[in-house]
């Protein structure tokens, strides 16, 4: 049930200004039922009705297909949150009052995305108004509608959560590193904050906001807002969030917590047992700062921390403005894995300060950052680390190419009817990547710093749509270095899946080494005993596992068992690499360290392979199946129910 008129008739010229005909707007209804609508306000470029595709004509640019709101009639501007947590129940009490804007004052309807959310009341100055809930829609939630007074410029809604609430974690003490007291942590991005705010859950629309948040009394409240490190700890926690940012950034931690500075702006939140050894591994953060600024701008946040959170942290890190959420399986004690920090760090520029209006813009955000990173860990480590972790980077890009139904290859990917979450892939991260590191080699990297410093100012607090961006292109790079780039090998970039040919590839010659090493061990001219590690860091270590033969004889898994230790490896990301050998290969001495693995870490990104691989035999499934019904009580409710599948 396609509701689409004629290509022409949405776009509106130039692409890069927002639509002032309400013609468009109305034709841009998706093939939902639900009145989505792209409209004009000041604070988002998403709004550009423009047919995203021409092979897809279906498919409009800017359309939020996850969100139920209608910020286009009525725009929510301002959240104050007044929050209790009790842990007792797992459920966050209180209300948020939301300010709103009207497109014309006869708009009266405000849209609001919940998920499980129990409603108690929605008022207007102390008095209720009409509201109801629409049907529910397992990816979506349910809409909450509410008839606003004429008039009326804010509205409190008083709610509670679910102890399920698919955005907040409840870790009893057992699940922390200190054991004595409980923890929490919400994680919205995609389309989660609607389970513990009801609110307009796209990240076309930005809020600031204010928050009181109240925790037993031993207990102290972080947010990705205003922190302030010598806050005395009594339970009750104000916060502020003046700059404006899209839902899925807005992010609340309460644990056991105490604070470290490592420079000037930036520091660490963390468990005691963890503090010291968090603020030694990641105490490069302020230099990443400082060399993100000078190339790409003004970092636009104040301060920048670090929150470590327990091990059952779905993500290796998420950017929440101000104080990024990390896992603790991150620190390794030799900065081999830092490139999460600088990954969630480059955020604040690509994502945080630029958003992707719709989820099928993630690329801009997670593409410009990854791209962003390379270049961050160049400055601080030096050339030969950045080739490693690039070279890295390609190969997993190319093993899920090698995976991926062709559709989901596509930068620009349509995720009408999906569930975001379960489109997670290095498409948007490192095909994004690779796309911009071929116009910085084509217009020189100068110049493209250059651009990119522009980009980060012309559309600071906005959300764009991947239209919004190629429209920018062609007013810009296009129009300068006309002989160096062209709009078709964007467009296939953007719009046609796997790599392009003639795109840059990453090498190393320290990994020309590592494979020359592999082969002469495989062809048994070399015994492991006699290789020399020394020099190796964790990239030449992982680089050696990732690229052995998919079968390996149970002699060949003993001799580098025991050569090098690798079922004790302390290394996570070694680990990983070397259990998803023992896995396809059925080697037994590793299931012990695997079964332990896998109940104590619930980063999705290092267990799920593990139990797709283990899910392909019986007796694997098996063994899956054990480990994750210990584990699920311990796992985040987004590694739940990406897992599931594998054991039942
Ligand atoms: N913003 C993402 C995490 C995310 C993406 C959550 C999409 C939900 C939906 C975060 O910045 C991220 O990319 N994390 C990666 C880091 C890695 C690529 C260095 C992760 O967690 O693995
Ligand atoms: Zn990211």
């Amino acid at each position: 049930m396609k509701k689409y008129g004629l290509l022409a008739t949405f776009v509106c010229a130039p692409a890069l200004f927002a639509c002032s005909d309400n013609s468009n707007v109305d034709a841009a209804k998706t093939d939902k039922d639900q009145a989505f609508s792209v409209g004009s306000t000041s604070d988002t470029e998403a709004q550009n009705v423009v047919v995203a595709n021409q092979a897809d004509a279906a498919i409009a640019s800017g359309v939020d297909y996850h969100s139920f709101a209608n910020p286009n009639e009525i725009r929510v501007t301002h959240l104050s949150l007044n929050l209790t947590a009790n842990f007792e129940t797992k459920q966050l009490i209180g209300d948020v009052t939301l300010d709103v804007k009207r497109t014309t004052p006869e708009n009266n309807t405000l849209v609001l995305d919940t998920r499980a959310l129990n409603i108690e009341s929605v008022t207007v100055d102390g008095e209720s108004v009409p509201f109801a809930m629409g049907e529910t829609d397992k990816d979506l939630g349910t809409p909450l509608s509410i008839t606003l007074p004429n008039a009326a410029n804010a509205v409190t809604v008083a709610y509670s959560t679910s102890p399920e609430a698919s955005g907040v974690q409840w870790l009893t003490p057992a699940q922390t590193a200190g054991k004595k007291h409980p923890f929490l942590f919400t994680q919205a991005q995609a389309v989660h904050a609607r389970s513990f705010i009801p609110l307009q859950d796209s990240p076309q629309v930005r809020v600031t906001y204010d928050a009181t948040i109240k925790t037993p009394e031993d207990l102290l409240a972080v947010m990705s807002a205003s922190n302030d490190p010598t806050t005395a700890r009594d339970g009750e926690y104000e916060f502020t969030m003046p700059q404006p940012i899209p839902s899925y950034l807005i992010a609340l931690a309460i644990g056991d917590l105490k604070f470290k500075a490592m420079g000037e702006r930036t520091g660490v939140y963390a468990e005691p047992a963890l503090l010291e050894s968090a603020a030694k591994e990641f105490e490069d953060t302020e230099a990443m700062l400082e060399v993100t600024e000078e190339t790409y701008g003004p970092y636009q946040w104040d301060r920048y921390d670090l929150l470590i959170l327990p091990p059952s942290f779905p993500f290796g890190g998420m950017e929440n403005p101000r104080l990024s959420f990390i896992t603790p399986t991150v620190i390794a004690g030799d900065k081999s894995l830092v490139s999460l920090i600088a990954h969630e760090l480059a955020h604040s520029w690509s994502g945080n300060t630029v958003t992707n209006a719709t989820w099928r813009d993630l690329w801009l955000n997670e593409g410009f950052t990854t791209y962003l990173t390379y270049r961050i860990m160049e400055m601080i480590y030096g050339h030969d680390r950045f080739k490693k972790e690039a070279v890295l980077g390609y190969q997993d890009l190319e093993n899920d190419i090698a995976a991926l139904d062709q559709n989901d290859e596509i930068l620009a990917v349509d995720l009408r009817g999906r569930n975001p979450d379960d489109v997670f892939s290095n498409i948007p991260y490192e095909k994004g990547a690779l796309f911009l590191r071929e116009i910085e080699q084509k217009i020189g990297r100068e110049n493209f710093d250059a651009f990119l410093m522009q980009y980060f100012k012309d559309f600071a607090f906005k959300s764009i749509t991947t239209d919004t961006f190629i429209a920018y292109l062609d007013d810009t790079l296009l129009k300068q270095y006309p002989d160096k780039l062209d709009a078709d090998r964007i467009h296939t970039w953007i719009f046609e899946p796997g790599i392009p040919k003639g795109a840059p590839q990453p090498e190393s010659d320290a990994f020309t080494k590592i494979d020359d090493t592999r082969s002469a061990w495989l062809t048994g001219d070399v015994k492991a005993t006699d290789i020399e590690t020394a020099q190796w860091t964790v990239h030449e270590w992982l680089y050696f596992l990732n690229n052995m033969p998919e079968t390996l004889s149970k002699a060949q898994l003993a001799e580098l068992d025991s050569a090098f230790s690798l079922t004790t490896t302390k290394n996570n990301e070694i680990a990983h690499s070397w259990l998803m050998i023992a896995v396809e290969n059925n080697y037994q001495p590793a299931f012990e360290r695997l079964y332990s693995y896998l109940v104590s870490i619930g980063r999705n990104k290092l267990v799920k392979p593990l139990y797709r691989e283990l899910s392909k035999t019986p007796e694997g499934k098996a063994f899956a199946k054990r480990a994750f019904e210990e584990a699920k009580s311990g796992y985040h409710p987004l590694t739940v129910k990406a897992n599931e599948g594998y054991v039942n």
